[in-house]
C-alpha cells in the first residue's frame, strides 16, 4: 500500500467522483491504517497478458500492472473510532447488549472498496471482495456505505448480492450529515 499509495488514492477519488486534492486528505490517513493489526489490502492490476482466474505466474511483472481497483480492511479493534460510532448506533438502536457483543467482539471491517470508473461492471469488485475476506478468521465482516435511494447503486447491489444484511440504516457518523448504512454477514462468505 505505502509503494502504490498514490495510485490507489486516483482510484479512490475517480470512482467516489471526489473533487482533486481528496487524495492528499486521505494519505496519511491510509497509511495508519495499512499498519493496523489484521491489516489486508488486495488490488486489480491490468497486465499485458491475461492468466484467467489463477493467480499470475512468478515471472509476471506486477509492478508495472495498472491499478484498477483496491480495496482493503483490517480487524475490528475497541480504540477504532468506527466501532465507537457504531456501538453507539446499536446502543440508541436498543440492540441488546448480547447480541452487540456477538456482532462487534471479532469482526473483520471492510474498509475501503474501489474500481475505477472504466473498469466498473465487469465482476472486479466482487472478486475483490471475496479475495479480501478469504481466509479470514473473523466470525463476521462489516461496513458502511452512504445510503443511495432504492439501494440503487453497484455498491448496493454488491453487498447485498454477497448476501449483506442490515445492521444499522440512516446512521449518521459524528461530523458527517451523510447518512449511513452499517452492513454486515458472517464469514465464511
Ligand atoms: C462498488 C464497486 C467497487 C463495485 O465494483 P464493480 O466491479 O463495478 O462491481 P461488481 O464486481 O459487482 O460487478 C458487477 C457487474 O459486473 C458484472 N459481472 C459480474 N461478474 C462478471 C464477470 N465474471 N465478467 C464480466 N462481468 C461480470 C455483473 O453482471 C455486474 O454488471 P451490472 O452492474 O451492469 O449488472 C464499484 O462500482 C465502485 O468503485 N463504485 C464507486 C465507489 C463505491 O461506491 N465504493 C463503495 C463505497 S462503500
Amino acid at each position: 500500500m505505502a509503494g502504490r499509495l498514490r495510485e490507489a488514492l486516483g482510484v479512490y477519488v475517480q470512482a467516489m467522483r471526489y473533487p482533486r486534492g481528496t487524495e492528499n486528505q486521505r494519505a496519511a490517513l491510509w497509511l495508519e491504517h495499512s499498519r493496523r493489526p489484521g491489516w489486508k489490502g488486495v488490488a486489480a492490476l491490468e497486465l499485458d497478458r491475461a492468466f484467467g482466474p489463477e493467480a499470475p505466474p512468478a515471472d509476471a511483472d506486477l509492478r508495472r500492472g495498472r491499478l484498477l481497483g483496491v480495496a482493503y480492511g483490517y480487524r475490528g479493534a475497541p480504540d477504532h473510532w468506527w466501532q465507537q460510532q457504531v456501538l453507539a448506533g446499536l446502543r440508541q438502536a436498543g440492540l441488546p447488549e448480547a447480541q452487540i457483543a456477538a456482532l462487534m467482539t471479532n469482526y473483520f471491517e471492510l474498509t475501503e472498496l474501489h474500481v475505477e470508473p472504466g473498469a466498473q461492471g465487469r465482476g472486479l469488485g466482487e472478486a475483490l471482495v471475496r479475495r479480501l475476506v478469504q481466509g479470514r478468521t473473523e466470525a463476521n465482516v462489516l461496513l458502511s456505505t452512504p445510503e443511495i435511494d432504492g439501494e440503487d447503486n453497484r455498491a448496493w447491489r454488491l453487498y447485498r448480492r454477497l448476501g449483506f444484511g442490515d445492521v444499522i440504516r440512516g446512521y449518521r457518523f459524528a461530523g458527517d450529515p451523510r447518512p449511513f448504512a452499517i452492513l454486515g454477514r458472517s464469514l465464511p462468505l
